[in-house]
């Protein structure tokens, strides 16, 4: 029950000579919902593609579903909704149900043929967003809450049992903001591992298992109330957790 899923080791990571990452140590259990945190820099969108394996170096200190990095490759238990992920052009010339069917293509070795057995994954995936109706729609032509949730129902198709989302609520209003992490709550209650990184730490405390701070280094990781009584001693962090702890 208590699987790890990613365990990094002492990792450091430059880009040239600046430092992205220093001495990050740090475990994902299954069904976690864990929030990454930090200001602009700080490192969240680097520790997640060294954790896709998306950097050639650095391998060798993450493990995945307890494989090594560089020996493993079962991506197909991997949803990933990068940040920037958002913004088609109106004539982006793909329908609603192609850009889902690309989440089960890159899978696939070639030749690469979708299946009956494919389509009525790529309507579930669909339903799951609440976004069906929607299937035949050019995905431009969608408002950016919606094409989001495109994007998930992509990274959901191929049934991962970790998810990852670099910032995705940025642009989005609140209200559909809400319904999204509603969504993501409801997903990791069916067993599905999270991990969000997101600004908005006010709003999603009340869904979130695990809170990662991040400043170049691992400042904190923890559970929530672990955290305010971190947050506590550590005024220097406060501006960005008021809304957080806000009975502190
Ligand atoms: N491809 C790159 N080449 C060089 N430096 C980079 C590259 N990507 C990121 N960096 C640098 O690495 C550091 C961490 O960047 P990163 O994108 O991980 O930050 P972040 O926490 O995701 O920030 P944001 O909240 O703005 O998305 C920054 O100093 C950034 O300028
Ligand atoms: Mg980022």
């Amino acid at each position: 029950m208590d699987q790890t899923i990613v365990e990094i080791k002492k990792m450091n990571y430059k880009f040239g000579s600046t430092l992205a990452l220093s001495d990050i140590s740090l475990e994902i259990k299954k069904g976690d919902f864990l929030a990454i945190i930090g200001q602009n820099g700080s490192g969240k969108t680097t520790l997640l593609k060294l954790i896709l394996g998306l950097y050639e170096s650095e391998k060798s200190q993450i493990s995945l579903f307890g494989e090594n990095l560089t020996e493993f490759n079962s991506w197909n238990k991997i949803g990933y909704v990068p940040q920037k992920a958002i913004h088609f052009e109106n004539n982006f010339p793909a329908t609603v149900e192609e850009v889902v069917e690309m989440g089960l293509l890159s899978g696939k070795k070639n030749p690469k043929i979708i299946t009956k057995e494919d389509r009525v994954k790529i309507a579930n995936a669909l339903k799951e967003v609440d976004m069906l109706k929607y299937k035949n729609r050019r995905i431009g032509n969608l408002s950016g809450g919606q094409q989001q949730r495109v994007l998930i129902a992509k990274a959901l198709v191929s049934h991962p049992e970790i998810l990852f989302l670099d910032e995705p609520t940025t642009g989005v209003d609140t209200e559909t903001q809400c319904k999204f992490y509603e969504l993501l709550k409801n997903l990791n209650s069916k067993g599905i591992t999270i991990v969000l990184i997101s600004h908005d730490i006010g709003r999603i405390t009340k869904y979130v298992t695990k809170i990662a701070s991040l400043n170049q280094r691992l400042e904190f990781y923890g559970s929530h109330e672990e955290f305010c009584a971190w947050d506590k001693k550590h005024s220097h962090a406060k501006s960005h957790t008021h809304n957080l702890c806000p009975n502190l």
